[in-house]
C-alpha cells in the first residue's frame, strides 16, 4: 500500500514528467536496450522507429499513475495491454529491468529536479503498477494454457494454405506442427507470429487478426504485404511471408488474445466498418454471426483503394446473397475503369455522413471498426457525428494505440 505522500508526490510530478514523457520514454528504450539487446528479440523495431510505441508506453504510465490509488478504474485499459504482453510472452522477470531503466531515465531527463523523494515514490509506484500487469497477466497465461486445445508461450505451426486474396492481401492457413488440437477463439481476436528472416539480427514477432470464423482445425490470418515507398523500407514480416513462405513452411504462434470481439450475448444490429486490411478482424465477425446468429442485422462497410486492393469482396458479397439480414456495401477510393464497367462499387471516394446516414437502416446499433490511422479518426468522428454513444462504439489498432481525436483525417 502507498503512503498519502507517496500518492501526493507521484500526482503532483505527472504534469512534469507528461511534458517530457515522449524523451523519457525514448531514453528508457535506448539505455535497456544497450544494456538488454536480448529483448530486441521482442519489441517491434518499427514502431519504436516511428516513436509510437514510447507514446504508447508513456501514456499508459501517466494514465496508471493517475490513478495510482484506484487502479481498478483502469482496469480495461491495464487488460488491453495484458493481451498484447502475454500474447508476446512478457514473463515477470521483465519488469524490474524495465522498471530500472525507466527510473534511470526519469533522473536523467529530469536532472535536479529529480530528488530522491521524487524518484523513490516513482520506484514504490512503478512497483504497484507492475504487480497490477502481472497479475492480470498470469490469469491470462493460464487462462490460455489451460483451455482446451491451448498452448503455453510459442507453437510451431506448418503453413498448410497460402490464398492469394487481393493484389496486396494473401491469407495463410496453419496447422500445429504436433497435429493437436487448436483453442478457440473470440471473432476479433489476434494471434502473434514469431519469426527470424534471414539476415535478421533478432527474432520478430508481430500480430495478425484470426481473418475467419472459429471452429476450424486451422487458424487463418490475412497479411497486407508493405512493400517500401517513398523513404519507408520493406517491412519486415509481411515481405517475408508474401514473398519466401510457402505451403510447409513453420512459423511459431501463440495462442488467441486480445479484447476486441463482440459483445455477447448481444442481438442488437451489428455495423462493421473496414479499410484495406482492417477487414480481417470484421469478417471473422461478419463470418461468426453469419453462422451463428442468423436474425441478426450486420451492416458490413468496406473501404478500399479499388478493385485490385479489395480482398474477399466475392466472398463477402456471396454471403450477403445468402443472408438476408447482411448488407454489404463496398466504397472505393480510387476505381478502376474495370471498376467502373463492373459496378462493384457502391461509393466512390471517402465514407461520409450522408451515405453512412443512407446505408445503417438502424443507428441503435453495436459498432466495430479497424483500418489505417486516418481511417479510424474519420470513422470515430463520423459515428460521433452520427450520435452514436462512446459505449457503442470498438475499435481495434493495427499498431500501438494512438490518439483518434486528430487532425489529418482522410478515408
Ligand atoms: C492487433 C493487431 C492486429 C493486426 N492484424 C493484422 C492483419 O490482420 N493483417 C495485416 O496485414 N496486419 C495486421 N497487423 C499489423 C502487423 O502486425 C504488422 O505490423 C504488419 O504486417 C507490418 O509488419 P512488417 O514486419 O511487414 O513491417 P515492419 O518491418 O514492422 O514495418 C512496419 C512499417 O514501418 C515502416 N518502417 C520500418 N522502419 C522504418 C523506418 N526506419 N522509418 C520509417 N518507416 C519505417 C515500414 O516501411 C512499414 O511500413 C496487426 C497489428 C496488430 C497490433
Ligand atoms: C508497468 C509496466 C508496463 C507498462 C505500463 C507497459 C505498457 C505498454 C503499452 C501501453 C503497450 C502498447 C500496447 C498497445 O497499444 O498495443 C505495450 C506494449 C508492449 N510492451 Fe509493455 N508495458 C509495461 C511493461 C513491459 C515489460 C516489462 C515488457 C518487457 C520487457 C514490455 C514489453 C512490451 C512489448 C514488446 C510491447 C509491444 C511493443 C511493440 O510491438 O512495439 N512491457 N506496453
Amino acid at each position: 500500500m502507498l503512503s498519502a505522500t507517496t500518492i501526493q508526490i507521484i500526482k503532483s510530478t505527472v504534469p512534469v514528467l507528461e511534458v517530457h514523457g515522449v524523451t523519457i520514454t525514448k531514453r528508457f528504450y535506448e539505455t535497456m536496450f544497450a544494456a538488454h539487446p536480448e529483448l530486441l528479440n521482442i519489441f517491434n523495431h518499427a514502431n519504436q522507429k516511428q516513436g509510437r510505441q514510447q507514446t504508447a508506453l508513456a501514456n499508459a504510465v501517466y494514465a496508471a499513475a493517475v490513478h495510482i490509488d484506484n487502479l481498478a478504474a483502469i482496469l480495461p485499459v491495464v487488460k488491453q495491454i495484458a493481451h498484447k504482453h502475454r500474447s508476446l510472452g512478457i514473463l515477470p522477470e521483465h519488469y524490474p529491468i524495465v522498471g530500472q531503466y525507466l527510473l534511470g531515465a526519469i533522473k536523467d531527463v529530469l536532472g535536479d529536479a529529480a530528488t530522491d523523494e521524487i524518484l523513490g515514490a516513482w520506484g514504490e509506484a512503478y512497483g504497484v503498477i507492475a504487480d497490477a500487469f502481472i497479475g492480470v497477466e498470469a490469469d491470462m497465461y493460464k487462462e490460455a494454457a489451460s483451455a482446451t486445445g491451448g498452448w503455453d508461450g510459442f507453437r510451431r505451426f506448418r503453413i498448410i494454405r497460402k490464398v492469394k486474396e487481393s493484389e496486396v492481401i494473401t491469407s495463410f492457413y496453419f496447422a500445429p506442427e504436433d497435429g493437436g488440437a487448436i483453442s478457440d477463439f473470440q471473432p476479433g481476436q489476434y494471434i502473434s507470429l514469431k519469426l527470424q528472416p534471414e539476415g535478421q539480427a533478432f527474432t520478430q514477432i508481430r500480430q495478425y487478426s484470426l481473418s475467419d470464423a472459429p471452429g476450424h482445425p486451422h487458424y487463418r490470418i490475412s497479411v497486407k504485404r508493405e512493400d517500401a515507398c517513398d523513404s519507408k523500407p520493406d517491412g519486415i514480416i509481411s515481405t517475408y511471408l508474401h514473398n519466401e513462405l510457402e505451403e510447409g513452411s513453420i512459423v511459431e504462434l501463440s495462442a488467441p488474445a486480445g479484447d476486441f470481439t463482440l459483445r455477447t450475448p448481444d442481438t442488437r444490429p451489428l455495423v462493421l466498418l473496414s479499410g484495406g486490411v482492417g477487414i480481417t478482424p470484421m469478417l471473422s465477425m461478419l463470418n461468426t454471426t453469419a453462422q451463428r446468429q442468423p436474425e441478426r442485422s450486420v451492416t458490413f462497410i468496406h473501404s478500399a483503394i479499388n478493385g485490385d486492393t479489395h480482398a474477399f469482396r466475392d466472398h463477402v458479397t456471396a454471403l450477403a446473397e445468402r443472408h438476408p439480414e447482411v448488407k454489404a456495401y463496398f466504397c472505393y477510393q480510387q476505381p478502376t475503369p474495370s471498376d467502373r464497367a463492373s459496378q462493384l462499387f457502391d461509393k466512390e471516394g471517402y465514407l461520409d455522413l450522408a451515405w453512412l446516414r443512407q446505408i445503417i437502416a438502424d443507428k441503435n446499433a453495436d459498432y466495430y471498426f479497424c483500418g489505417p490511422l486516418p481511417f479510424m479518426r474519420a470513422a470515430n468522428r463520423l459515428l460521433q457525428e452520427l450520435g452514436v454513444p462512446q459505449d457503442d462504439i470498438h475499435y481495434e489498432f493495427f499498431g500501438p494505440a494512438a490518439s483518434l481525436s486528430a487532425e489529418a483525417e482522410v478515408v
